[in-house]
């Protein structure tokens, strides 16, 4: 089935069966192999991107479902000029990651509700609830609640 993917403001013109997931889509087809996929079953959130503005698992959404949609990678947070995120920033002056497997998803996850919703920066109840939704086995939760914070606090 012939789709047209917009990732990261480049249109991809690709010929995908039905059947397969966006996040493979993203890493065989586009190159884009900085979205992980862990589970493949909806748990993780490892492999979580933006698409038309919210977080999704691009393990279990289709690549059809997304034709004519915008996609947003972690290959698109940088700014034109390769200045990492401010949500890199805070990752890295934080040391919200070890292992680095599940940072593409929280950063996707985090960039799609700063943006959606800036307040949830300042509310510890809501952040946390956010934060449950992506699984890592390395850092542990505080030094990532504390990156976004500091990312909604210094944009
Ligand atoms: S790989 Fe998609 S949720 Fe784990
Ligand atoms: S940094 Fe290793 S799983 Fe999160």
């Amino acid at each position: 089935m012939n789709i047209t993917l917009t990732v990261n403001g480049r249109a991809y013109g690709l010929d995908v069966e039905p059947r397969r997931v966006l996040g493979d889509v993203l890493r065989e087809e586009c190159g884009l192999t900085g979205t992980h996929l862990g589970c493949e079953q909806g748990v993780c959130g490892a492999c979580t991107v933006v698409v038309d503005g919210g977080a999704v698992r691009s393990c279990l959404m289709l690549a059809v479902q997304c034709d004519g949609r915008s996609v947003r990678t972690v290959e698109g947070l940088a700014g034109p000029g390769g200045e990492p995120h401010p949500l890199q920033s805070a990752f890295s002056a934080e040391h919200a990651l070890q292992c680095g497997f599940c940072t593409p998803g929280f950063l996707m996850l985090a960039a799609a509700a700063l943006e959606s919703d800036p307040a949830i920066a300042g509310d510890p109840e809501r952040l946390r609830e956010l934060l449950t939704s992506n699984l890592c086995r390395c850092t542990g939760y505080e030094p990532i609640r504390r990156a976004i914070v500091r990312a909604a606090v210094r944009p």
